[in-house]
């Protein structure tokens, strides 16, 4: 059996790291086989290429350079980590996948959504989720969340301004619109705990089918 590939996806401060984390342990606790991972990341070589992109001192990189090494680090993590992981019957749950190109490279940072699939499709050959969640908060409020974080360290897409996550977020409303089927949206600006259940009902819904 193929298990199941689910992305989550927000701007900076919508929660879906710690709703991913709720939403696995329901899994777990259901008796799911479960694994969770995130981009850019998950295995040695692409958190080698993380800290490259993320490094605040980075300030001379270029947006291509930014948009390759972040397909660069997928490639890596959907063959070495993901792929094998559904071929055992696994759900993954992915912390940021393409959908993150395509609206941070492709649309705020202005390469073309377009263009960024076309690179992405290079890496993940039509290897697209099963089922993206979109966490959905207005930017102003995910910043402030972020900012009274005092535990979360700032990185370098932090960083931006507040029109920059601005842009992120329009861009994501494109790609729901591209997307419909896949993409699903869950209001991030309430509880953890509804958002995890939310996220968890919708999963398991997904997966039930
Ligand atoms: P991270 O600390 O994991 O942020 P978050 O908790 O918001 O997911 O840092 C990942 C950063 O990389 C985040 O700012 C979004 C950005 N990113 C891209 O710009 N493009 C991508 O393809 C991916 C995967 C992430």
């Amino acid at each position: 059996m193929r298990g199941y590939f689910i992305t989550f996806e927000g701007g900076e401060g919508a929660g879906k790291t710690s709703a991913l984390a709720g939403v696995a342990d329901q899994l777990i606790k259901r008796g799911y086989p479960v694994m969770v991972t995130r981009e850019p990341g998950g295995i040695k070589i692409s958190e080698k290429i993380r800290d490259i992109l993320l490094d605040n001192s980075n300030i001379e990189m270029d947006a291509r350079t930014e948009a390759l090494l972040y397909a660069a680090a997928r490639r890596q993590h959907l063959v070495e980590k993901v792929k094998p992981a559904l071929d055992a019957g696994k759900i993954v749950l992915c912390d940021r996948f393409i959908d993150s190109s395509l609206a941070y490279q492709g649309y705020a940072r202005d390469l073309g959504i377009e263009n960024i699939y076309q690179v992405n499709q290079f890496a993940i050959e039509q290897f697209m989720p099963d089922l993206t969640l979109f966490f959905d908060i207005e930017p102003k409020k995910g910043l402030a969340r972020i900012q009274a974080n005092q535990t979360r360290e700032q990185n370098r897409l932090d960083v931006e301004d507040l029109s920059f996550h601005q842009t992120v977020y329009e861009g994501y409303q494109i790609l729901k619109k591209r997307f419909p089927v896949r993409i699903e949206t869950i209001d991030a600006e309430k509880s953890l705990a509804d958002v995890i259940e939310t996220a968890y009902q919708k999963i398991l819904l997904h997966i039930n089918e």
